[in-house]
């Protein structure tokens, strides 16, 4: 499937699109913005390698995720670029209030592939509200050649997302993963209604 099938006016079924307010503070702060942005690419690397390094035994998990784990690191790589041809420090990371609210979320106790379960939806989430921004990024920005990069990311977040998913599915009932996406969804709606807008961050 490609990202066009998956974002096509669904937005990768996120509840809320984002204040177009956002965009228009992010373009003033694109130093904060390329900072925070940095830390997301590491977490996304990170929490992937967490994943295989926690389930080795299903193949299909580790045989997915191991290139996501090199386009992440590859992401990190290229924000970095960026931001040393600025002239911008890679200052410190910002509290994560975003992924902290969606981490609170994961059901506690559980089976092991429930647990997995939560984690690939709370991973296919952050991914689909990246792809999102990166899309308004793209749109928004005058910088040429920074349009050009959070095209090309977005396009590789919306084929995150839809790993993250189908592993979801893989490992777990449809029924129960589309369930539990419907509750995801709509606490990352809330979340997104009671967060402040901020210039200094990517979510
Ligand atoms: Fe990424
Ligand atoms: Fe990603």
């Amino acid at each position: 499937m490609s990202w066009q099938d998956n974002t096509k006016g669904k937005m990768l079924h996120l509840q809320l699109p984002t204040d177009p307010r956002w965009v228009d503070v992010a373009k003033m702060n694109l130093g904060d913005i390329l900072v925070d942005h940095a830390y997301c690419e590491q977490k996304a690397a990170s929490s992937c390698i967490s994943l295989i390094v926690r389930f080795p035994e299903l193949e299909k998990l580790v045989e997915v995720l191991t290139p996501v784990v090199a386009e992440e690191w590859d992401h990190f790589e290229r924000v970095m670029g960026q931001l040393k041809k600025r002239g911008l420090p890679f200052g410190k990371p910002r509290k994560d209030e975003y992924v902290l609210r969606l981490q609170s979320f994961i059901l506690k106790g559980g089976s092991r592939m429930e647990h997995l379960t939560e984690h690939l939806l709370m991973n296919a989430l952050i991914e689909a509200r990246s792809c999102e921004r990166f899309k308004l990024l793209w749109k928004n920005l005058e910088d040429e050649e920074l349009r050009e990069f959070y095209y090309e990311l977005m396009v590789s977040e919306a084929g995150h997302y839809v790993n993250f998913i189908d592993l979801a599915k893989t490992y777990y009932p449809k029924e129960k993963v589309e369930k539990r996406w419907a509750e995801w969804l709509a606490h990352e709606k809330q979340i997104l209604k009671e967060m402040e807008i901020r210039g200094d961050r990517m979510h």
